[in-house]
């Protein structure tokens, strides 16, 4: 455990913890604001991000920017960081075992940041983190209580990119999002925004 943000950030970026960091290009550690009191949470990087060594800057990133922007959001008051740091082979699905390896890192960045509400963006990493058995489809937006922090999963950007008729739940929890920052969280600004 690094009780400092600087040396966790620079140790994860050595990291050699499982066999992901053979074939990365960039550690893709996380991106926005470390105090924020919303932290959002992803699978893993893929090739824009491998590239960048930034999270969700690829297609998938871009409509993340548009929800965000949607409900007033910006990545300058939340944090954004993967289950994985390293990009997995054609973007497959981080293994069990690369999850395992590389969650402390995530865990640290959580227990830093001590944000008030977890977003997961798809079913991945609401499972590792939130609701072993969590339904996508049947629990999106959907607040669960654990640790002390609220928690809520929705649909991963890139599955709303197959699969466009998805795109005004997805909004609908955003929406959500917006009202719960609304009640308990203090420091966040929201833009205003057309509904
Ligand atoms: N998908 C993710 O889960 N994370 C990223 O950083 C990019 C795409």
């Amino acid at each position: 455990m690094y009780n400092n943000w600087n040396d966790l950030q620079e140790e994860c970026k050595k990291c050699e913890k499982c066999d992901l960091a053979k074939t990365r290009i960039n550690v893709v550690f996380g991106d926005g604001n470390p105090n924020a009191e919303v932290m959002f949470i992803g699978e893993g990087p893929g090739q824009t991000e491998d590239e960048t060594g930034k999270p969700f800057v690829g297609r998938a990133g871009q409509l993340l920017d548009k929800m965000l922007a949607g409900v007033g959001l910006s990545r300058d008051n939340i944090y954004i960081a993967n289950i994985v740091k390293c990009r997995p082979p054609q973007n497959r699905d981080p293994l069990p075992a690369e999850q395992e390896a590389c969650i402390e890192w995530l865990r640290n960045q959580v227990s830093l940041i001590r944000p008030k509400i977890i977003v997961f963006l798809g079913r991945i990493s609401a499972m590792k983190l939130m609701k072993p058995d969590f339904k996508v489809t049947k629990e999106h937006g959907q607040f669960f209580e654990k640790n002390g922090v609220l928690m809520m999963g929705t649909f991963h950007p890139a599955a709303l990119l197959r699969s466009p008729g998805n795109k005004p739940d997805a909004f609908e929890d955003f929406r959500k999002l917006r009202d719960k920052i609304s009640e308990i969280c203090e420091n966040t600004e929201i833009e205003s925004f057309e509904n």
